[in-house]
C-alpha cells in the first residue's frame, strides 16, 4: 500500500516543509509546524471559472463590475462603492471588536434591498444571533441562518438558495472533508476559502469571510488568505474607545487605505459622517503639546489632534513612546528637532499620541508631530485655530504633500482660520479657502510660525 504523502506546514504563515521543523525559517515562529495531507488536486488547473481560453484583450467583453449598494455609507466606501457580485471579502479584527455586529447590520440592509441572504455561523448558535439581532432591532424572514461548519454543505445549501450575499462567520471554524487537519489550521483555512472562492466566481454571489486576528496582529492563516480574496478589510479600534475604524488593506475593485468610521453604541454600530468634528470635540483649548493635522485617509481628509508630552527624564535613558504614529518616524523627527532647531531633547522623555485611537501612517503628519513636540517643550500652545500638514526631510526641509487643496477645504469647513503648510504647496494654490495660509520651507521657519 502506498503511503499517503504528507507535508509539514507552518500554522502561522503557511510555509511548507517536507520534514518537521522546530522554528519556521520564513516567519520565525516556534513549534508552529503541523502535519497536513498533501493534496494532489492542488496541482490541477485552478481557474475558478472552469476551462481557460486564451483570447485577445480587445475581445474581452464587459469589464464593469455590477455593484450592490448596501446602504451603510461607511461600509460601501471601504468596499469601493458597494458590494461587487461574485467578490470575496475578508473582514479581519480582534475578537469582540464588532465584526459579527457589522455583518448582521449589513445583511439586514442587503436582504431588504436585494433578497434573501445566507448567514453561516460556526461560532454562535442561532439563538445567540437572535439575541444580537434583537439588540440591533433587526428581524427579517430574508436572513437565513445556517449553523454549519462543513464547507461542502455550505456550498450545497448556498447553491440551491442563490442568496444575494453569503457570510461565513468565521473562516476559522469551517473545514473541508478533503483534509484531515483540524479546523482553523492553515491548510483548512486555505482549502475552505478556495472552495468558497470558486463558488463565488461561478455563482456571482458576493461572499464575506470573517477572520480572527492572532495575538501578533495578523489574520490567522493570514498570507494564504490575503492572496485568495478580492478585498481585505481590517476592523481597528481599541476597547477603551467606542470608535471603530474599518480600513481597506487590499481591494481589487477600489482604492486601498480608505477608512470607514463607526461608533459602537448600545444598539449597534452607527456611522460617523463628520469624523473630524468628533475627533476634535474634546480638544483642550490653548493647552501646550497639542496640534491639529490634516491627514488624508484614502480619498477623505480627516482632521485629528496629535498630542505630545515632553518632560525631563528621571532615569538615565530617555523614554520615547508613540501611540497611533510610527515610533521610528517620531524618533527621526526628534533628531531633526535637536539638530536643526536646537531643541535639547536628549534628556527628555517624549510621548506622542493620536487622539481617538486612530493610526496615522501618512508622512504629511510630520509637521504636526513637530509642532506638538516643540509646543510641549516650550510650554507654549499652538493657536487652536491653526492646522498643519507637511512632510519633514532629514535636513529639516518641509516637503510638499499631495492633495493640499482637499485638505485645506476640509480645514476651512471645520472652522479653522490658519494653516501652516509646505512652501511649495502654498505657491501652487489657486485659492486660499478663506484661510490665512503660511508656507514654510524648513523646520526652523515652521516653529517660528507655530509660536504666535
Ligand atoms: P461582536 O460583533 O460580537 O464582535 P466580533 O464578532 O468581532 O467578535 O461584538 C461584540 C461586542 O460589541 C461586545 O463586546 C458587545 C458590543 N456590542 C455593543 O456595544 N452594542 C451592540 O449593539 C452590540 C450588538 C454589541
Ligand atoms: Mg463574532
Amino acid at each position: 500500500m502506498s503511503k499517503i504523502k504528507t507535508v509539514f506546514q507552518c500554522q502561522s504563515c503557511g510555509y511548507v516543509s517536507p520534514k518537521w521543523l522546530g522554528k519556521c525559517p520564513d516567519c520565525g515562529a516556534w513549534s508552529s509546524f503541523s502535519e497536513e495531507k498533501q493534496d494532489p488536486r492542488a496541482l490541477k488547473s485552478s481557474n475558478p471559472r472552469g476551462s481557460a481560453e486564451a483570447q485577445p484583450l480587445s475581445k474581452v467583453t464587459g469589464g464593469r463590475e455590477k455593484r450592490q449598494v448596501i446602504g451603510i455609507k461607511e461600509l460601501d466606501r471601504v468596499l469601493g462603492g458597494g458590494l461587487v457580485n461574485g467578490a470575496i471579502t475578508l473582514i479581519g479584527g480582534d475578537p469582540g471588536i464588532g465584526k459579527s455586529t457589522l455583518i448582521l447590520q449589513a445583511l439586514s440592509k442587503i436582504a431588504e434591498k436585494y433578497g434573501a441572504v445566507l448567514y453561516v455561523s460556526g461560532e454562535e448558535s442561532p439563538e445567540q444571533i437572535k439575541l444580537r439581532a434583537e439588540r440591533l432591532s433587526i428581524d427579517s424572514d430574508s436572513i437565513i441562518l445556517l449553523p454549519e461548519t462543513l464547507v461542502e454543505n455550505v456550498i450545497a445549501v448556498a447553491g440551491n438558495m442563490r442568496p444575494s450575499a453569503l457570510v461565513i462567520d468565521s473562516i476559522q471554524t469551517v473545514f473541508t472533508e478533503d483534509l484531515t487537519s483540524a479546523p482553523g489550521s492553515v491548510g483548512q483555512i486555505r482549502e475552505s476559502a478556495a472552495k468558497l472562492m470558486i463558488f463565488a466566481k461561478k455563482s456571482q454571489v458576493p461572499v464575506f469571510l470573517i477572520g480572527h486576528v492572532t495575538k501578533e496582529g495578523a489574520i490567522a492563516g493570514p498570507r494564504v488568505l490575503e492572496h485568495i480574496v478580492d478585498t481585505v478589510l481590517y476592523f481597528e479600534g481599541d476597547r477603551g474607545h467606542s470608535y471603530r475604524i474599518l480600513r481597506t488593506v487590499k481591494n481589487r475593485f477600489g482604492s486601498t487605505n480608505e477608512i470607514g468610521i463607526f461608533e459602537m453604541r448600545d444598539n449597534g454600530l452607527t456611522e460617523i459622517d463628520n469624523p473630524s468634528e468628533l475627533f476634535l470635540s474634546e480638544r483642550p483649548v490653548d493647552a501646550s503639546g497639542s496640534a491639529v493635522i490634516v491627514s488624508m485617509e484614502g480619498t477623505r481628509p480627516l482632521l485629528v489632534e496629535v498630542q505630545a508630552l515632553v518632560s525631563p527624564t528621571t532615569f538615565g535613558m530617555p523614554r520615547r513612546t508613540s501611540i497611533g504614529v510610527d515610533f521610528n518616524r517620531v524618533n527621526l523627527l526628534i533628531a531633526v528637532l535637536e539638530k536643526k532647531a536646537g531643541m535639547h531633547l536628549g534628556g527628555m522623555d517624549v510621548f506622542t499620541n493620536i487622539v481617538g485611537g486612530l493610526k496615522i501612517i501618512e508622512p504629511a503628519s510630520d509637521l504636526g508631530i513637530i509642532a506638538a513636540i516643540s509646543s510641549s517643550f516650550r510650554e507654549s500652545p499652538v493657536n487652536s485655530k491653526t492646522c498643519l500638514f507637511g512632510e519633514v526631510g532629514l535636513s529639516g526641509e518641509i516637503r510638499a504633500v499631495a492633495r493640499s487643496e482637499t485638505r485645506l477645504k476640509e480645514a476651512a469647513k471645520i472652522g479653522f482660520k490658519n494653516a501652516i503648510i509646505p512652501k511649495s504647496n502654498a505657491e501652487r494654490l489657486k485659492t486660499d479657502f478663506g484661510l490665512n495660509i503660511t508656507g514654510v520651507k524648513d523646520v526652523e521657519e515652521a516653529i517660528e510660525h507655530i509660536r504666535i
